[in-house]
């Protein structure tokens, strides 16, 4: 394949690395930069730092045809493109707040190096008004240095979801590109092109509606999940049945189906920190977003709903019980802890005095370094983790977790009860085979 665009990706997170390989595999050649020495020589031996499907052979395909170059050499790789990503995370500062240390880092680096004409995108999840400071950052290192590149700073929000993220970024809904520039909107639409065939999917707006534009989806999509988890609290008050509200809901060609599911409350990188950042930004300007607030409180209590009922179930003292776990990450595809709902119900359960048997297919290593050490257990199958068990809990609704062996179940655990925090099983097939079933919304 031709090389056709030389370009610098900043930061091999789950953005940029996914970013990065997804353009070389269209024959861009890619220049992967991160200060981290041991990840860029791991990368280098196709070793890759998360679990993300389809990327380890894509980095390894278009690492030997030297599409993607890692390095830590920033300079080395700017003078080779023409266009830069910043992909570093944003992580929320104890007050909420985006953290954008390493994002002006980076601004100051890039006008502390280049040494040409350059277009500077912002993909990593960043405030309204950002793009502004980093053009301020930028154009004042180039002052110091006494020379007058041209550059722009435009707005290309990410918004791949972890466990489907290559095949998101192959297949985008839709590319928000903020800029009034014409010159690097053509440039960035030339990129994505082989991606989004159809170029209405291309969505050009200023740089703070694109800005804005990645927290409003994710609070968007949050509040959707934060709402279907209140009404699954009143269904369990009521008699109602959220599974079935879903249903009657989502059928609304105006609402649709997807991100209604009630759960034991959503985690992940993106969801907690960007309603808080994004809570942030309307207090800094002196309006309190009263919704955000809530589809974040309600996130939180939703957690404990799974360890609420299993104290009903068992009393509020667990001493001596064994809890079988199916699930650590905070979603399936991936094995990814951060804010997983089986951090707070593992935690909980442990401190009302019981234990913990678990299993999760990739995320185990990672909650070794995470979970306390004692009275949680690890096991390397499904069914192993059942033995000398009293209940299970669902808590990471993992494929093989969705169809077990219901008799194997109720043989096994010592008072066959179920706690299904992602909904997975059907009640009537659960009382046939006599195990106690308790769920959300219900
Ligand atoms: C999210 C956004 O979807 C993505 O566009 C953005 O770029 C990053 O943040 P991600 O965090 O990878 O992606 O996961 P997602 O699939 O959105 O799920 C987030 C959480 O919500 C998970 O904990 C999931 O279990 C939970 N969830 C999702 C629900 O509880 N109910 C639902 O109906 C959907």
């Amino acid at each position: 394949m031709v090389v056709k665009i030389n370009i610098t990706v900043i930061g091999t997170g789950y953005v940029g690395l996914v970013t990065g390989t997804c353009f070389s595999d269209l024959g861009n050649r890619v220049y992967c930069v991160d200060i981290d020495e041991n990840k860029i020589n791991a990368l280098k031996k196709g070793i890759i730092p998360i679990y993300e499907p389809d990327l380890e052979k894509l980095v390894v395909k278009n690492y030997e045809k030297e599409n993607i170059i890692f390095t830590t050499e920033l300079e080395i790789s700017l003078t080779n493109s023409n266009i830069c990503f910043i992909c570093v995370g944003t992580p929320a500062s104890d007050d909420g707040e985006a953290d954008l240390t390493a994002v002006f880092e980076i601004a100051k680096n890039i006008g502390k190096l280049m040494n040409h004409d350059m277009i500077v995108v912002t993909k990593s999840t960043v405030p309204v008004g950002t793009g502004d400071k980093i053009k301020s950052i930028i154009s004042k290192e180039l002052k110091d240095r006494g020379v007058e590149y041209g550059f722009e700073v435009v707005s290309n929000p990410e918004f791949l979801k972890e466990g489907t993220a290559v095949k998101d970024s192959m297949r985008p809904d839709r590319v928000i590109i903020g800029s009034d520039n014409d010159k690097a909107i053509a440039i960035l639409k030339e990129l994505y092109a082989p991606y989004v065939k159809n170029h209405e999917r291309f969505i050009i707006m200023d740089i703070k509606s694109a800005e804005m534009s990645k927290y409003a989806s994710n609070a968007m999509l949050a509040t959707r999940i934060s709402f279907m988890n209140e009404i699954a609290n009143i269904c369990e008050k009521t008699g109602a049945d959220v599974n079935q509200v879903r249903l009657g809901v989502g059928s609304d060609a105006r609402i649709g189906y997807s991100f209604l599911y009630a759960g034991c409350g959503y985690g992940g990188s993106c969801f907690p920190k960007d309603v808080k950042a994004l809570i942030k930004t309307g207090e800094n300007v002196g309006y309190t977003p009263k919704i955000l607030k809530e589809v974040e409180r309600i996130n939180q209590n939703q957690k404990y709903v799974i360890i609420n009922k299993i104290k009903k179930h068992f009393g509020d003292d667990l001493t001596g019980l064994k809890f079988a776990v199916w699930g650590l990450s905070f979603k399936p595809g991936t094995d990814d802890m951060r804010e997983a709902p089986s951090i707070v119900i593992i935690n909980e359960i442990l401190k009302a005095g019981g234990s913990v048997k678990t299993y999760d297919p990739k995320s185990m290593e990672l909650s070794k370094t995470i979970l306390p050490k004692d009275n949680v257990e690890y096991v390397s199958k499904r069914d192993q983790v059942l033995d000398n068990c009293d209940a299970l809990i669902l808590v990471t609704e993992w494929n093989e977790f969705k169809s077990p062996d219901f008799n194997k179940i109720a043989k096994t655990l010592k008072s066959p009860v179920i706690f299904d925090g992602r909904n997975q099983y059907d009640d009537e097939v659960l009382s046939k085979f006599g195990i106690k079933y308790y769920r959300i919304g219900r």
